[in-house]
């Protein structure tokens, strides 16, 4: 098993990285938790697969486990199903020492993140990432949220959890689809500080043959280093800048081209990473037409999101379409748009608002296939 510490302004706790830490993480969770009841947050087709053994460990260890099913998908990332998760909370007498523990992807980890953060002014919270996304991003950093109808997020708070448990064994029943897109924040940390976690990455690229993709076997050892890596690099930056004041921007590299995408098609073509993998390469395309990037490396980024196969544009996305949506980020941003754009392969920098002509052609090339 291994093991990474992060120590935050606001909390300190373990991320622990292993096979099976499902059915044996209750011993290791009272080394963390001194609460008497646990509310158990899954939606419906993780718990129907997992939702069994971690109630099992949790209730040897000594625990009183609920267990309240969400419905899955971004929808449900709501107010609404955080009202439901209270109720459930109230009616289960859980208490200012109790605690969430969120067993699931990224949509289960934001909704009951912000469940925690904000019950009985925050309870006890703990992290149990199922998908590869969760694991190395959105289980980490304490970033917790749910969706309004003008906008993803747009209602959260910064929220640490006291314990995360990533089980890659869990890693064998996530579709590819999901494994590739979760992939992309891997590929995102590399670029943003750790090229020899992109050189990993690119030599497995390079291993398999044109359209295949399983040189990965999502719970071997590999696997578990490449999590580790890139939660790492997060630790790096946001025990330095918790709140996003400045440091912790450079973790949107990609996402903001990435929103853009997924706004402008209704949060229904892409998985979120999928649309942060087109993120990066575009990110890369505009940084090579501003100058700030060599096309040697603009063509390694290109090619290794090419290896993760985001689908391809569908027909109806329009280049106004995708310069409107990113001026919804601009707005949340209050200030000029700012992106991270890569300067090398382990380092990027912020860029504020790039001459439009330079974002029009970047779309231009991505709508019509010319990034590759
Ligand atoms: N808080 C953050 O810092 C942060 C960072 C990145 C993304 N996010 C958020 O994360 C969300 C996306 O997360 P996601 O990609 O994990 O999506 P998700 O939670 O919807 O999970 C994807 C799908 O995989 C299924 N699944 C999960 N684990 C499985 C397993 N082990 N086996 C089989 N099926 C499994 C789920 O049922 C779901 O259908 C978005 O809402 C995004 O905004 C948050």
């Amino acid at each position: 098993m291994l093991k990474v510490q992060i120590d935050t302004r606001s909390k300190s706790y373990p991320v622990y990285i292993g096979d099976h830490l499902l059915s044996r993480m209750g011993p290791v969770l009272k080394n963390h938790l001194d609460a008497r009841a646990i509310l158990v947050v899954s939606d419906a087709h993780v718990a129907h697969l997992y939702a069994g053994r971690c109630w099992e460990t949790l209730r040897q260890a000594g625990y009183r486990v609920e267990l309240a099913e969400i419905a899955g998908g971004e929808p449900h990332k709501s107010l609404e199903s955080a009202t439901g998760l209270y109720d459930r909370a109230i009616a289960a007498g859980l208490h200012r020492g109790d605690a969430v523990l969120a067993l699931g992807g990224g949509i289960t980890g934001d909704l009951a993140g912000f469940v925690a953060a904000t019950y009985l002014r925050g309870i006890s919270f703990v992290q149990v990432p199922t998908t590869l996304l969760a694991m190395v991003d959105s289980s980490v950093g304490g970033k917790v949220a749910v969706n309004h109808p003008r906008g993803k997020n747009l209602i959260g708070a910064f929220y640490q959890p006291d314990a995360v448990f990533a089980d890659t064994a869990v890693l064998q029943t996530l579709p590819e689809r999901e494994f590739y897109a979760g992939l992309a924040e891997v590929v995102k940390c590399g670029l943003i500080g750790d090229p020899g976690l992109f050189l990993r990455l690119e030599a497995l690229s390079r291993r398999s043959r044109e359209g295949e993709k399983k040189v990965l076997d999502p719970s071997g050892l590999l696997v578990k280093k490449l999590i580790a890596r890139a939660i790492l690099l997060k630790r790096n930056v946001v025990c330095q800048d918790e709140r996003e004041e400045d440091l912790r921007r450079v973790l949107n590299l990609g996402h903001t081209f990435g929103h853009a995408l997924e706004t402008s098609t209704g949060y229904t073509h892409y998985l979120h990473g999928e649309a942060v993998a087109w993120g990066l390469a575009l990110a890369a395309r505009l940084a090579r037409r501003l100058n700030l990037l060599q096309e040697l490396d603009e063509q390694r980024i290109i090619r290794i999101v090419r290896w993760l196969g985001p689908p391809a544009a569908p027909g109806f996305l329009t280049r106004d379409s995708l310069l409107e949506a990113l001026q919804f980020d601009k707005k949340r941003e209050g200030v000029d748009s700012i992106f991270v754009l890569p300067l090398r392969i382990g380092r990027v920098s912020f860029f504020r608002s790039p001459p439009l002509d330079a974002l029009q052609a970047t779309f231009d090339d991505f709508l019509q296939g010319r990034l590759a």
